[in-house]
């Protein structure tokens, strides 16, 4: 059986879709005190994420046989923060759009994505939800810049420490060498 040592097409695709995507609605989630006119479009883009999140989840449970082992040795504290940090990442990845719907629905909006279509209304109105919406969403955003801060440092870190180049791993355009996922088991 050969090894796999890049993450599978779907996955690196989806991964840097959402990187993407979070990290330029963080920035306009941070513009909106200055720029009303962004508030569409940030909520839009959020609802988005949300779909994205939810497909790049069901692909990886799909995927689950095809991944790469993780560079860390299970039981290291190195594996231990790797985890967390995945995990945190996806629970925050649902929590920030969700959160920033139910407050839009508090404020008595409707969440709607680019004129699509617009999501029902999670909560009722109210002044006190929304304000506690508001302020579980913008703190969130902050753990999960705080998060992407840490993840960029631990690849990082291992290059820098141990010499060991990951971010191939998750790349779609590198070259595809003889460990690539094409010789992965089904
Ligand atoms: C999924 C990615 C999302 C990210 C990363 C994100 C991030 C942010 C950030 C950083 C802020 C500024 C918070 C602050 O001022 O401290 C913000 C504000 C806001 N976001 Fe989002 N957001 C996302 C999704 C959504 C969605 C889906 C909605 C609604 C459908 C939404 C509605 C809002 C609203 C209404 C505000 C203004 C909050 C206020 O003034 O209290 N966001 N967001
Ligand atoms: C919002 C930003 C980001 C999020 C939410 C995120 C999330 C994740 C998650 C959850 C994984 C585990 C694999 C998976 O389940 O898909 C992962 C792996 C990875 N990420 Fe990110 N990531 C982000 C930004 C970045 C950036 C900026 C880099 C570039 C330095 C990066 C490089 C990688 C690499 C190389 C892996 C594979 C690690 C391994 O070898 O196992 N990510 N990322």
């Amino acid at each position: 059986m050969e090894k796999i040592s890049r993450y599978p097409l779907s996955v690196s695709l989806l991964h840097w879709l959402l990187a993407v995507a979070l990290t330029g609605n963080l920035v306009i989630g941070w513009m909106l005190d200055d720029r009303e006119d962004l508030v569409t479009l940030h909520k839009s883009i959020g609802i988005a994420v949300l779909g994205l999140v939810l497909i790049r989840l069901v692909n990886r449970v799909r995927m689950r046989g095809r991944l790469p082992k993780s560079v860390n040795k299970v039981g290291t504290p190195a594996h231990f923060v790797e985890t967390a940090v995945h995990r945190l990442f996806y629970i925050l990845m649902l929590a920030i759009p969700l959160l920033g719907w139910m407050k839009t629905n508090a404020a008595g909006h409707a969440a709607s994505c680019f004129g699509l279509f617009s999501l029902p209304a999670l909560i009722p109105r109210s002044r006190e939800l929304s304000h506690l919406l508001g302020q579980l969403h913008s703190l969130t955003a902050y753990g999960l810049t705080a998060l992407i801060g840490l993840h960029v440092a631990g690849i990082l870190a291992h290059r820098v420490f141990k010499t060991q180049n990951i971010l191939p791993r998750m790349l779609p355009l590198s070259p595809r060498g003889s460990n690539s996922q094409a010789h992965a088991p089904e």
